[in-house]
């Protein structure tokens, strides 16, 4: 082949499409022609509300974003000045969205009713969500993130709160925002997962994978061991084999973070239960639910404990703690063995 064929060849190779996460959107709503269109909306909220969220962020210390509010929230935590201007951004997109019913979030004692069934037309969503993740991390420009989570309301139940105290196994998308050396949006809708990185020049969105995979294994475990003694004697059994068989460790202090780097390279994420948190110091509905739904979709596992789903949880508290074993399906099956021996 000449020099000349081998350039019209090269130039005939398409160079990959461009697909912003609304053409995205449009795309899988695509294949349900019975579909109203009320999810693709909400997701369109969740991602204007990243862009929103991001340009704060990317403002620390230029405006006056930092620091605590001197409120503290229903989870007895200070309320970082982000915290609160994040969950507001979510609840004034979400709040403009035909769909959605019900929003729930981490900053927020009880469910907001956006509408009832009454007002025009069948309200059809629960979006729950962690308006800003990892908040301390804030002051030292570390990693934040937004996580959510988006549950079918529940016409049979009683109430608000009733309806979004679902299994997670009941989530019709989950995903997560992180706040890092680049903002990447990280969805999926029960047909794997995909990955969106923000170009902020065109302030779009753009597709960068599709269908990731998780690593089946990789020799690197995430955990604050700051906490190690007072963890149960099973996660101590599982640190000392780890490090006895050369097993990294990578801790960042934001869940998104933490696990975003799991999703990608491999290895587990735990939050054990401590002295401090006997539960565990992650919300089942708002953290550890949809991180579960994506490492799942991609492959792995998610675990509160050996044998038991994190998917398969019963809520019975919207704020409600559980411990979490979350990454690489072979890297849960080591910590699930030492807890369970
Ligand atoms: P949030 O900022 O939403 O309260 O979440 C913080 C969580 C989670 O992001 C992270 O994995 C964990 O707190 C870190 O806790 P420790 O500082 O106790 O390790
Ligand atoms: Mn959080
Ligand atoms: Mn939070």
């Amino acid at each position: 082949m000449t020099a000349a064929e081998s350039l019209v060849r090269e130039s005939l190779v398409r160079p990959a499409d461009i697909v912003t996460l609304q053409a995205h959107i449009l795309q899988q709503q695509a294949r349900y022609p019975e579909a109203t269109g009320a999810l693709s909306w909400i997701l369109s909220a969740l991602s204007i509300s990243a862009k929103m969220i991001a340009a704060h962020v990317r403002r620390a210390r230029l405006d006056d974003v930092l620091g605590t509010v001197g409120t503290q929230n229903v989870q007895g935590e200070q309320q970082q000045k982000l915290d609160v201007i994040a969950n507001e951004i979510l609840l004034r997109t979400l709040g403009g969205r035909e769909g959605v019913a019900i929003v729930a979030s981490e900053e927020n004692e009880e469910p907001v009713i956006l509408r009832t069934e009454e007002d025009a037309g069948e309200r059809k969503y629960c979006v729950l969500f962690d308006p800003l993740d990892g908040s301390s991390n804030l002051d030292v420009c570390g990693s934040v993130g937004t996580i959510f989570s988006i549950l079918r309301k529940d016409h049979r139940s009683p109430d608000a709160s009733a309806s979004v105290l679902q299994c997670g196994s009941q989530q019709v998308a989950a995903g997560y925002v992180l706040y890092g050396s680049s903002t990447v949006f990280v969805l999926t809708i029960g047909l794997g997962v995909d990955m969106f990185v923000l170009d902020p020049n065109y302030g779009a969105f753009i597709r960068v994978a599709q269908g990731l995979k998780i690593p089946a294994a990789h020799k690197s475990y995430s955990v604050n061991e700051g906490n190690r003694r007072s963890f149960p004697e099973g996660y101590q059994r599982y640190l000392d084999w780890a490090q006895e068989h050369g097993y990294s460790s990578r801790y960042v202090g934001a869940m998104v973070a933490d696990v975003h780097r799991i999703l990608l390279k491999g290895g587990v994420f735990m939050y054990p239960p401590t002295r401090k948190a006997p539960n565990g110091k992650l919300r089942l509905m708002y953290e550890a639910n949809p991180m579960a739904m994506i490492v799942e979709q991609a492959g792995g596992k998610g675990l509160i404990a050996p044998g038991q789903r994190i998917l398969d949880v019963q809520p019975d508290d919207i704020h409600q703690r559980v411990p979490v074993i979350l990454g690489s399906p072979e890297e849960v099956d080591h910590v699930a063995a030492h807890l369970a021996s």
